[in-house]
């Protein structure tokens, strides 16, 4: 499907599902598979509030990398890139100023990088891994740059990744009209974890591989508490061929390994909240993972914990909040609402957990 967008040639295309399930690895396969020059724009590690040189350095780092997969063109880009601002060829490798008289002019760059591939027949790739990391005023500069490549650039694709999947619609302007990107279609490869039988299926190939046959009743235990989650059924395996053996422990092993990883990156993402604020999301995930699963069960839950009545409208905000980094989910069945943790890990981290 994602290949077929880019060879249908649709300007951008969303990959979407929590984190985990395998966004990055299908992206890297089609861009592999798919055999047109790409820009990997890589937005690991940015802070909270990324800065113009943050971005800029990790877009030179995207076009160095290419270069440096495709030496055979660097002549060929470089006559094309030359005289775009604030862009300096050293060799073969590539530096863009950031500072504000000279920062490079992102769209005519994108704009000579798509004649590029215009003159040499083919399609150029754009992929923003996690874009949703691009953050306040940066975004906003951001967004009108994809929305100018959206109506101008007819030979290339952007693909954005994103986990955070209601962050990264905010970021690409879904439902604001006063946003640059708004109104313009995207196509949408949206990853769901794999049922029971596909996670079965997937562990007992993946173990036959290595020549190991699973006892079926482990198999449907690690299943059980990992939940159609890729990430985590690799992490399982891995550890089990490692070891040369497959039992339920290694299970609980990587549960609990598992679970202080999702906590800290938690912690990462709450951590440009207010203290009290984060106590309050803590609570709310703890309650969501300890069976408190309804609205107003979440309320009491919390309050009790914190011993403070919990505002309705905070409430309100903190679960709308969590939906938007996927950390939980929404069932509707009929009249019943509830929540639940998307992640098996951070459910059993969370139910662990003592206190906020
Ligand atoms: N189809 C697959 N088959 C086997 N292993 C896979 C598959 N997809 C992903 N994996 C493995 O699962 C792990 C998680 O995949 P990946 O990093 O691509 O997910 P992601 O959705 O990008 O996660 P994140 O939200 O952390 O960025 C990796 O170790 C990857 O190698
Ligand atoms: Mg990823």
């Amino acid at each position: 499907m994602l290949e077929n967008f880019v060879y249908e040639g649709k300007p951008l295309v969303v990959v979407t599902g929590m984190r985990r399930l395998g966004k990055t690895s299908l992206i890297l396969v089609a861009l592999n598979e798919m055999r047109y020059p790409y820009l990997l724009i890589d937005t690991r590690g940015l802070p909270p509030n990324p800065s113009y040189r943050d971005l800029y350095e990790r877009i030179a780092n995207a076009i160095n990398d290419f270069l440096e997969r495709n030496r055979s063109v660097v002549d060929s880009l470089k006559h094309y890139l030359e005289r775009v601002k604030g862009v300096e060829f050293l060799g073969i490798s590539v530096s863009f100023s950031w500072s504000k008289d000279s920062r490079v002019d992102l769209v005519q760059l994108f704009e000579r990088m798509d004649r590029w591939a215009r003159d040499r027949g083919t399609r150029l790739v754009v992929v923003i891994d996690e874009a949703q990391r691009i953050r306040g005023r940066l975004a906003k500069m951001f967004v009108e740059v994809l929305a100018h490549i959206y109506d101008y650039a007819e030979n290339t694709t952007v693909i954005v990744s994103g986990s955070e999947v209601g962050v990264l619609y905010g970021f690409l302007g879904v439902g604001d009209p006063e946003h640059p990107l708004y109104g313009r279609h995207f196509s949408e490869v949206k990853l769901k974890r794999f049922d029971r039988e596909q996670s079965m299926d997937f562990l007992y190939r993946g173990f036959r591989q290595f020549g190991m046959e699973p006892p079926s009743d482990v198999v449907e235990y690690a299943v059980d508490r990992l939940d159609g989650v890729v990430g985590w059924l690799v992490e399982f395996g891995a550890r089990c061929v490692e070891l040369g053996k497959i039992d339920r422990g290694i299970v609980d092993l990587v549960l609990d390994e598992a679970s202080k990883l999702v906590l800290a990156e938690i912690e990462h993402l709450l951590a440009t909240r207010p203290r009290e604020s984060r106590e309050r999301y803590l609570a709310v995930l703890k309650a969501i993972a300890s069976g408190y699963r309804t609205w107003s069960q979440v309320r009491e839950y919390v309050s009790r914990e914190l011993g403070a009545s919990l505002p309705k409208s905070v409430l309100h905000n903190i679960l709308h909040n969590l939906l938007e980094m996927t950390l939980i989910e929404k069932i509707v069945e009929g009249r019943n609402v509830w929540y639940r943790i998307a992640d098996p890990i951070l459910e059993h981290a969370l139910r662990k957990m003592h206190r906020f």
